[in-house]
């Protein structure tokens, strides 16, 4: 499955900002899939004037996006492996696939109502270690959106992951 930077706002990091070689390599979400999966997550996670634990994982663009439509949201945090989200502060932590149990205590021990995964690479290790961080961050009432290509749906299925009917789009590069 499925970011929101924006170009406007000095505080965060913008597409523009990033050098062009990074830019070419990465695959970051249009503005309306950003708002699409916001609103998922927020419509998933907030109950009754209560916020539940939304994660985003590798996915910067669309908590970034979450965090501009959901400003007062206090529930929400980005675990990405590009450290200039850490202007986010204590929104972010650094996140490697690679270190898939190197959590942050509070969020294992609370459960995510949802996580928000767009792992960098197409491949069982990659998927794999990613769901095995995504178990360590849920329970049986949390609902996973994994955005990533078709070649992984088999995969994906064995993680009871269903393929939906959205597609995400992304930003075009140079
Ligand atoms: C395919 S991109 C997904 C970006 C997403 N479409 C968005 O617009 O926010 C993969 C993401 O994985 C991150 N990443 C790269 N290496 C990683 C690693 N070792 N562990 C976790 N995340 C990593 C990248 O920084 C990038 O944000």
């Amino acid at each position: 499955m499925v970011n929101s930077v924006s170009d406007s706002d000095s505080d965060i990091p913008t597409l523009s900002a990033y050098a062009a070689e990074a830019l070419k390599d990465q695959f970051w979400y249009s503005d309306a899939t950003s708002e699409y999966l916001s609103n998922i997550a927020h419509s998933i996670a907030a109950k009754n004037d209560s916020e539940g634990l939304i994660v985003f994982m590798s996915s910067p663009t669309a908590f970034v996006k979450f965090v501009d439509m959901y400003p007062n949201y206090q529930n929400v945090y980005l675990l990405e492996f590009d450290q200039r989200f850490n202007l986010y502060k204590e929104k972010y932590y650094k996140y490697d696939y690679n270190k898939q149990s190197e959590l942050p205590g509070f969020l294992t021990q609370n459960k995510a109502a949802t996580i928000i995964l767009d792992p960098p690479f197409l491949n069982e290790d990659c998927l794999t270690k990613f769901m095995a961080s995504v178990s360590l961050l849920s329970d049986d009432n949390t609902k996973v959106l994994l955005c990533s290509g078709a070649v992984m749906k088999p995969l994906a299925q064995t993680f009871n992951l269903k393929q939906t009917n959205f597609f995400p789009e992304h930003k075009k590069s140079r």
